[in-house]
């Protein structure tokens, strides 16, 4: 069983008189452990594609398979315990609480998910390790670099220990250094044998594309090309 399967998604948005059609018959299913970027020009529905896998928005039809369940049938409190438990976000915009630390910002997510104290400063701690902040824990968002900070937003992400990630192009506010560094570590990651998180993200970025081991191109709200 695929982790995710998209069945004729279609998304139509109504402003006013006009029908705004942003997805159209998207079909589209992603294996565990993949990397995967989701490209295509501005307006080709990519940010409203990742809002329906990620349960922010509903499809106007369609169907969204994630682990065998359907998302588009669940209660509002079932919805939002399998976006707590099975999926990470990584914002444009980083997204960290600015009065926290580092370390308080990745443990934040594992309170609400009811981990015990010690487990939670672990994680939070290994991940942060990992995304090569071990010297920045401490340090509030203002102390950070971009760079770093969305470094802070990957550990939070990956500590909750979700199945799928999805961001909405993490490098967006990003020189391409930085950009280049925050896909390698995301690779990394995705390669981890333990943890097998799959990667779907959005991106402008020529050498982020580069780094994807799937591009799936969207235009006009369809799929027209996917390519590994
Ligand atoms: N809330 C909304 N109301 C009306 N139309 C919308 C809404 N959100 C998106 N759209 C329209 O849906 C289409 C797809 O938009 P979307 O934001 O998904 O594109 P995108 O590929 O993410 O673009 P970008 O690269 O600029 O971020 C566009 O035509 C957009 O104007
Ligand atoms: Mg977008």
């Amino acid at each position: 069983m695929a982790l995710l399967s998209l069945s004729n998604i279609s998304k139509i948005y109504q402003q006013g008189e006009l029908t705004v059609p942003a997805l159209q018959e998207v079909n589209l299913t992603v294996e565990q452990g993949e990397f995967a970027a989701l490209v295509g020009p501005s307006g080709s529905g990519k940010t409203t594609l990742l809002n329906i896998i990620g349960g922010l928005d509903t499809p106007s039809e369609g169907e969204v398979m994630l682990n065998g369940r359907d998302m588009t049938r669940l209660s509002e409190s079932e919805l939002s315990d399998f976006r707590l438990f099975e999926l990470g976000f990584i914002f444009q915009a980083y997204n960290l609480v600015p009065v926290l630390s580092a370390l308080e910002n990745v443990e934040l997510i594992m309170v609400l998910q009811g981990r015990p104290e010690k487990e939670r400063r672990e994680r939070a701690e290994h991940f942060l390790t990992l995304v090569g902040l071990a010297d920045q824990m401490d340090r509030r968002p203002s102390g950070l670099s971009g760079g770093q900070q969305q470094r802070v937003a990957v550990a939070r992400a990956l500590a909750a220990g979700p199945r799928l990630v999805l961001a909405d192009e993490p490098t967006a506010n990003l020189d391409s250094e930085n950009a280049t560094a925050l896909l390698d570590i995301m690779y990394t990651l995705s390669q981890d044998k333990e943890l097998q998180t799959t990667f779907l993200f959005s991106t402008h970025d020529p050498r982020v594309m580069e780094r994807a081991r799937r591009i799936i191109t969207l235009r006009d709200g369809r799929i027209v090309a996917d390519e590994c």
